[in-house]
């Protein structure tokens, strides 16, 4: 007898044989139990309203393909049975989802299925940022699975929510042994298809040139994304998706996936000899084990899953719209954010305070709400090989501390903020004097030094206190009104003397689950504090950071052209408002490129908009022209932070770029367009907007007026003539009668 629940509750559940079929408007996902309890995958992908089972997986006959002894057959086997979360040792030779090590020395693990609960909205991850939901938002399905051989209970989490076509995965291992067990990898998720004619695309990079689309085939083999870093990383961003052969912003399938985890990550993306493809996100296996005692459990990080059939657009909307309303849980998460001068680019260490004071008039006279006091203010630190750690105010530089420039900020109506590295420390510090065993390092071994600093173990409880205790003093001081988080450099001989030699596996998972329970406290007690997180720039741009901190620096990289493909490529799945972008000086520091202002500014404006330069050095006619960018943004600054975003045309594949901006209601937009060289004789290039109401009259730019399908269908000639290299144009879209 079939039993099919409601389709207005997300999840269905049918029996004979038992079959989940998660769904909403958008997405469908369907697994069910197959013989010997296996959970096999059936389908994910564009919602179905109705599942008949079709996608139960045919008996084949399949050589050099075990089964289980009590059901000897050669037509049912795991090696290429399509599952939702592959063991380890048993007859599924491709990625386990879970690896164990057992007291007799065993690393064989099959689970089976058990039993269900469904629950309305979503449950909290103990200890790890998440995805959070209203009990009317979403439903969470968890599955038990056991392994009875080797007494440990397995938890498949899957949120749906009710309005995106969004699936969140976790797993939780525990352990009804007598002794302790030793797990050796989570997968977050496993998810294996059929489907195969996917391109895989990537986010990679490096400093100051993070997140490089990258598109290539699937094939047969195993292809690894990943971070040993101990940070997500400039390297690879946890995040990729599988898309259509050809697939374009605008059509076509993409699923994309992103770990909600700031460490460690690993990616695996297989395709086996017979091309079934398989899938798997979870904290990087590399260096890390975990002890788990009797009743004991470990939980993943959660990883996300967005579904699009109509192309890369709308995939990264599903993500901007769920980070923006369920994951960044600041109360600045919907707030319009301040305009911000950021003096590193301005003063680097050398500043003093009535040069601030100085910098803070000139900003305030530009438009400018907030100024942010970089590096540089605290201990000795005239330079980057001192003084991390020691969190008090260099009086040399201000001997009036820092309460004087947050008063004079907020007496111009300004807000102040103040750059912290809270996770380092410098050998030339009092903290290291005092406390040289907090370093992460392995006693009396060779280690690595970047940046003359060590990374101090946030796994530590009394690492956690100081540093609480010395931010809470500096904040309540100082007044401040922002933070920025910075972290500039990775992990290296990652060990703790403090724990056993068996622990030391755990030692990096340890630190982001400290560096998180950090997070929570210092936010939850100042909850009016906008965080902005920071790792050389973008190292550490992920979902689990904006979880605490509502925005981060997108890149060390200022220069305007270089930004294109930065905030691009970062525009996949971090919302605009995530992407600090800021206007410098030129010639550009990285890069030594010359670009007008107009485009630098335009570039920043795709963004939360900063200036990164010393506004006193402005020529008269630079300061009238900030000044129009700055009364610019402020008008269009709710459209471009929290409209629809529509990538239009790709860096990574033209000289030119275009994206544009959204109203929710369709009135208004803003679009912007940026060609790289100049070209004599140069061919036509159109620019097609998107998103618009079609039947709606636009005037735009307030010259001529036309209708939203011609906008769209037929475009524009977005630049008629040559003026140089880095050239860029904007248009203002409003809905006329
Ligand atoms: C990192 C950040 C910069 C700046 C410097 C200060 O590189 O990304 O924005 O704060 O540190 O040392």
């Amino acid at each position: 007898m079939t039993q099919t629940s409601t389709k207005s509750e997300l999840i269905e559940v049918s029996s004979n044989p038992l079959t989940f079929h998660l769904h909403n408007s958008q997405v469908s996902y369907v697994f069910g139990v197959e013989d010997e309890n296996v959970l096999a995958h059936h389908y994910y992908g564009k919602s179905v309203d109705h599942y008949s089972n079709l996608r139960r997986y045919p008996r084949l006959m399949r050589h050099f393909a075990p089964s289980p002894e009590e059901i000897e057959t050669r037509d049912f086997s795991l090696s290429t049975l399509p599952q939702e979360f592959p063991g380890a040792g048993g007859a599924d030779y491709r990625e386990p989802g879970i690896v164990v090590e057992f007291p007799n020395g065993s690393r064989t693990v099959n689970f089976t299925y058990d039993s269900y609960t469904i629950t309305d909205g979503k449950p909290q991850l103990a200890g790890l940022p998440a995805t959070f939901a209203q009990k009317d938002e979403a439903k969470t399905l968890t599955v038990k699975l056991v392994e009875n051989d080797a007494h440990l209970e397995l938890y498949l989490s899957y949120t749906i929510f009710r309005d995106l076509p969004v699936i969140t995965r976790s797993a939780r291992v525990k352990n009804l042994g007598q002794q302790p067990v030793q797990v050796q990898r989570l997968a977050s998720f496993s998810l294996d298809s059929p489907d195969n004619e996917l391109n895989l695309l990537q986010l990679n990079g490096r400093y100051a040139q993070e997140r490089n689309v990258t598109v290539e085939p699937l094939n047969t083999g195993i292809k690894i994304l990943d971070s040993k870093r101990g940070a997500s990383g400039h390297t690879q961003n946890p995040f990729c998706a599988l898309i259509d052969r050809h697939a374009t912003e605008f059509s076509g399938e993409a699923f994309g996936f992103c770990l909600i985890y700031s460490g460690s990550h690993k990616s695996i993306i297989q395709m086996d000899g017979y091309n079934q493809v398989r899938i798997q996100m979870g904290i990087n296996d590399q260096n890390f084990e975990w002890w788990l005692e009797p009743q004991k459990s470990f939980q993943s990080p959660e990883a996300v899953l967005v579904h699009s059939d109509q192309g890369l657009n709308s995939m990264s909307q599903s993500f901007h719209d769920l980070f923006l309303n369920h994951l960044m849980k600041s109360k600045y998460s919907h707030q319009t954010r301040p305009i911000l001068l950021n003096n590193w680019e301005a003063t680097y260490f050398n500043f003093d305070e009535k040069q601030l004071q100085d910098i803070i008039s000139s900003s305030h006279d530009l438009g400018i709400e907030m100024f942010v006091l970089d590096d540089g203010w605290f201990g000795e630190r005239d330079a980057p090989d001192s003084s991390l750690g020691d969190w008090v105010v260099d009086r040399k530089k201000l001997p009036n501390g820092l309460k004087p420039l947050s008063d004079y900020c907020h007496s111009l109506g300004m807000k102040f903020g103040l750059w912290f590295e809270p996770e380092m420390i410098s050998v030339k510090s009092k903290l290291y004097e005092d406390h040289p065993d907090w370093v992460l390092e392995i006693p009396g071994q060779r280690r690595s030094i970047d940046r003359s600093q060590f990374v101090l173990n946030l796994g530590r409880a009394e690492v956690r206190d100081y540093l609480l205790e010395r931010m809470s003093y500096i904040i309540d001081h100082a007044d401040l009104d922002y933070i920025k988080w910075d972290m500039n450099r990775n992990m290296t001989e990652v060990y703790d003397a403090k724990l056993s030699a068996s622990e030391q596996g755990e030692v990096s998972h340890r630190y982001i689950l400290g560096l998180y329970d950090l997070l929570e406290h210092l936010t939850d007690k100042y909850p009016d504090i906008l965080f902005e997180s920071c790792s050389g720039g973008g190292g550490r741009y992920d979902a689990g950071m904006l979880y605490y901190m509502p925005q981060t620096w997108t890149s060390d990289n200022t220069d305007a052209i270089a930004r294109l493909k930065i905030q691009y490529g970062t525009s996949l799945l971090y919302p605009v408002v995530s992407m600090g972008a800021h206007v410098s000086a030129v010639p550009n520091e990285q890069t030594g490129r010359m670009t007008p202002l107009r485009t630098r500014g335009l570039v920043a404006s795709s963004g939360n908009l900063g200036y990164e330069l010393n506004p006193l050095n402005l020529l008269e006619n630079e300061r009238q022209e900030v000044k129009l960018q700055i009364k610019w943004y402020k008008a269009h600054r709710h459209l471009i932070q929290f409209g629809k975003f529509y990538r239009l045309q790709d860096p990574f594949e033209t000289m030119r770029t275009a994206w544009m901006f959204v109203s929710d209601d369709k009135k208004a937009a803003v679009a912007m367009y940026f060609n790289i060289f100049s070209e004599a004789s140069s061919p036509l290039h159109m620019l097609n907007f998107a998103g618009l109401d079609p039947s709606q009259k636009y005037s735009v730019n307030g010259e001529y007026t036309a209708y939203g399908s011609e906008l769209m269908q037929i475009g524009i000639y977005p630049l008629t003539q040559n003026d140089g290299d880095f050239d860029s144009a904007v248009f203002e879209l409003k809905a006329v009668e």
